[in-house]
């Protein structure tokens, strides 16, 4: 079995500079259309971005997704990724603490809190790590970096193409149920790139999980990934299923449906992007491979300036459909392609 440390080097090499997005699929943001508005009737420098998730008001409905931690190059990415979040007042996520879980000398590759005093801080575990833990070991992982909520990921593409992966996912389902139950704060059930179906949200909905991050087919694809990293034989699986999944779009209004705080996710990669995220009904939009290609390549002012770009666009939409602040954004009049309008109808519950 590879060291945790140098499978977290692997995945952020590989996603820096690879091509691990969908390759057919898109996430179907694409046939989101948003009605321009010619009267807006609004001063544009006065549109409220502002929207608060989990407890925390943002300056700007976007999250900076979990991706990293465990590893010297991760902790650099989380503090620079983290204090461009406090300067634009976004929300962010650092990536799966099962490292830190297993060794706590890791835990200083995940504290955030000295340059990020203030932001919306998501944790992260994996849901068969959360199943083998404790609530008070859970607990300690949300307590050691000042996190405002825990994201439990849900991954079974991945595992199954990766070759140290995990095979067996019983016990999930009550793993979470108990920590929504007993866990300090919120708990915001995540997917990874394969996005949360019909069946999966309403599985959610019943053991009383109010936070979901749909993280889409369509975006950076980890069955993608892992098939890079693997032997031949699963190569060919990940191959095989490198764009399954439920497209973004889709999955954000089946969450909606269930009236769920919704981050939509998974391949979006402009504020325009984010705005018809949110349009669909996001409350917030996260972006994950853009951020860490940014920051990667260019540091904490790549980062900036991809943040500050992102800001402009979804500016931009709101004042071209009228959309003087984020809840008006949501309501925003727009027309749906053929290819999302029967993902949505596919769905028991529309
Ligand atoms: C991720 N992602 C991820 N998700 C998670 O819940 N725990 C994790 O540890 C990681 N690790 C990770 C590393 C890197 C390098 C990337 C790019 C991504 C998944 C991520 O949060 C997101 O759900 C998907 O990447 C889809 O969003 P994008 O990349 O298409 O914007």
């Amino acid at each position: 079995r590879p060291d945790i440390s140098d499978r977290k080097r692997d995945h952020i090499e590989l996603c820096a500079d690879q091509d691990v997005e969908a390759r057919i699929k898109t996430n179907l943001l694409d046939a989101v259309e948003l009605f321009h508005d010619s009267l807006p009737e609004l001063d544009v420098d006065a549109i409220d971005l502002s929207a608060s998730f989990a407890g925390k008001r943002l300056k700007a409905p976007l999250l900076i997704t979990g991706m990293t931690g465990g590893a010297p190059e991760a902790e650099r990415i989380n503090k620079e990724l983290a204090m461009v979040a406090q300067e634009l007042g976004l929300a962010f996520g650092v990536g799966s603490q099962r490292a830190m879980a297993r060794n706590p000398d890791l835990t200083a590759t995940y504290q955030v809190r000295d340059v990020a005093p203030d932001i919306c801080l998501l944790g992260n575990i994996g849901a068969v790590q959360a199943a083998e833990m404790s609530t008070a070991q859970t607990e300690d992982l949300v307590g050691a970096i000042g996190a405002d909520a825990l994201c439990v990921h849900l991954n079974p593409g991945q595992e199954l193409i990766q070759p140290e992966g995990d095979r067996d996912f019983r016990g999930c389902i009550d793993a979470i149920a108990r920590l929504v139950e007993e866990l300090s704060v919120p708990v915001i059930a995540k997917e990874t790139g394969c996005g949360l179906s019909p069946r999966t949200l309403d599985r959610l909905a019943k053991i009383g999980v109010k936070h979901v991050d749909t993280s889409g087919a369509g975006g950076t694809t980890w069955i993608g990934v892992e098939a890079m990293r693997a032997p031949a034989a699963q190569q060919t699986l990940g191959e095989l299923y490198w764009d399954w999944g439920v497209p973004t779009a889709a999955s954000i209004v089946y969450a909606k449906r269930r009236e769920m705080n919704v981050i939509g996710s998974g391949g979006l990669r402009t504020g325009y992007d984010a705005a018809r995220a949110i349009a669909l009904g996001a409350d917030i939009a996260g972006m994950a491979l853009p951020w860490l290609r940014a920051c990667y390549n260019e540091g904490a002012p790549g980062a900036r300036a991809f943040g500050e770009r992102c800001l402009t666009a979804l500016r931009t939409a709101m004042a071209l459909t009228g959309s003087s602040n984020v809840d008006e954004l949501r309501q925003a009049p727009k027309m749906i392609g053929p290819r999302l309008e029967r993902w949505l109808a596919a769905d028991p519950r529309r």
